[in-house]
């Protein structure tokens, strides 16, 4: 078989990236600039700084990128870029030069859908993953629970109803004073905390009975430290932190096993930038070996934005015929499953 080598491009949050990706599984470069300390300052991503760093920063992570793994523009198959979900005015950075060196190197475009480059990342590592599997994507901007049917084929059983999983760490840290981005910050002091020091309530949903909802559970937090605000209670953070992330990783691990069991599915993996939650990681872990189940996760690094995963989801779509046109435009609302 003759290598398939794809450049590719994300720039749908904080992230600026780029990388080539040789058959959907080697990464022969990966390179990310992250926005993080510049957003710091505001407590939050700024989507107008972000477009604005974005268009800075693209081109020299795209040359980077090709010069770490030694190629050129010329040697690309294809070039791929995410197209949605995320900010508008910054996936449209990343859109725009992917059309723009496309066209100028007569290349084939891929766009990409963000979330499938999540579940994928799981194939850098984990070379013996293959649908039909279960798959869990945390991130900053969305809770899914999907069966991965086939490489390019999904089907949703929940998502949350409002906040993502992600977005509710980040509120519960900047509640708590610890910053932005607040899971990582949230992770840490956990390890310090009591998780069974506060109980919070588990969110009832009307909906699928896979779906997720953690705008209450926020709520909850913030009402626990305006009483003990107003009662003059000594707050110990690292325990309301640790029993917060309990809650989250509960309600994630309940129903990822609960769709393990209702679609008999023996195959899990876990994606997006809170899977790297190692509270998450191990809770997980846990209850898929009780049941005999194999779990799939990415190193941190990959479970982050990052273009390694587009490059991945990009070639199973580029194996599948999908060719976008160069009317391709950023979604930011794009749902899985539809082009
Ligand atoms: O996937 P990602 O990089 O961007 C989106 O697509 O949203 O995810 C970023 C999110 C942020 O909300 C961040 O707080 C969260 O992932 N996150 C974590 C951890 N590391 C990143 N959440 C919990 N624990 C972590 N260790
Ligand atoms: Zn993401």
């Amino acid at each position: 078989m003759n290598n398939v080598d794809i450049l590719a491009i994300e720039t749908s949050c904080d992230e600026t990236a780029a990388a080539v990706v040789r058959n959907g599984r080697e990464v022969l470069s990966n390179v990310i600039y992250t926005q993080i300390d510049m957003h710091t300052i505001y407590g939050g991503v700024v989507p107008e700084l972000a477009s604005r760093a974005h268009v800075e920063k693209i081109n020299f992570v795209i040359r980077k990128a090709l010069d770490d793994a030694g190629k050129t523009l010329d040697d690309m198959d294809a070039v791929a870029v995410t197209y949605g979900p995320g900010l508008v005015g910054a996936l449209l950075v990343g859109v725009a030069e992917a059309k723009a060196i496309a066209w100028a190197a007569g290349k084939p475009l891929i766009g990409v859908h963000h979330i499938e480059g999540h579940i994928c990342a799981n194939y850098i590592e984990h070379p013996d993953l293959k649908p039909p599997y279960l798959g869990l994507v945390v991130s900053g901007g969305h809770t899914h629970l999907i069966i991965v049917e086939d490489w390019a084929k999904f089907r949703i059983l929940g998502r949350t109803v409002d906040d993502a999983a992600g977005e509710a760490f980040d509120k519960v840290a900047r509640a708590i004073g610890l910053g932005y981005p607040g899971g990582p910050k949230i992770d840490k002091v956990s390890k310090e905390g009591n998780s069974e020091a506060i109980v919070f309530p588990k969110a009832k949903v009307n909906g699928s009975e896979y779906d997720f909802s953690f705008s209450g559970l926020k709520s909850a937090v913030l009402n626990y430290l305006n009483h003990a605000q107003m009662t003059g209670e000594e707050v110990r953070k690292a325990d309301l932190a640790a029993s917060f992330q309990k809650a989250v990783v509960d309600v994630l691990c309940e129903h990822t096993m609960r769709a393990a069991k209702d679609f008999g599915m023996r195959e899990v993996a876990l994606a997006g930038g809170v899977a790297s939650n190692s509270a998450l990681r191990a809770a997980l872990a846990r209850e898929c070996e009780r049941r005999g189940l194999h779990l799939s996760v990415p190193s941190p690094g990959y479970c982050t934005d990052n273009a390694a995963m587009i490059g991945v989801a990009a070639f199973h779509e580029y194996q599948a015929g999908a060719r976008s046109g160069w009317d391709l435009n950023a979604v930011p609302n794009l749902r899985l499953g539809e082009r």
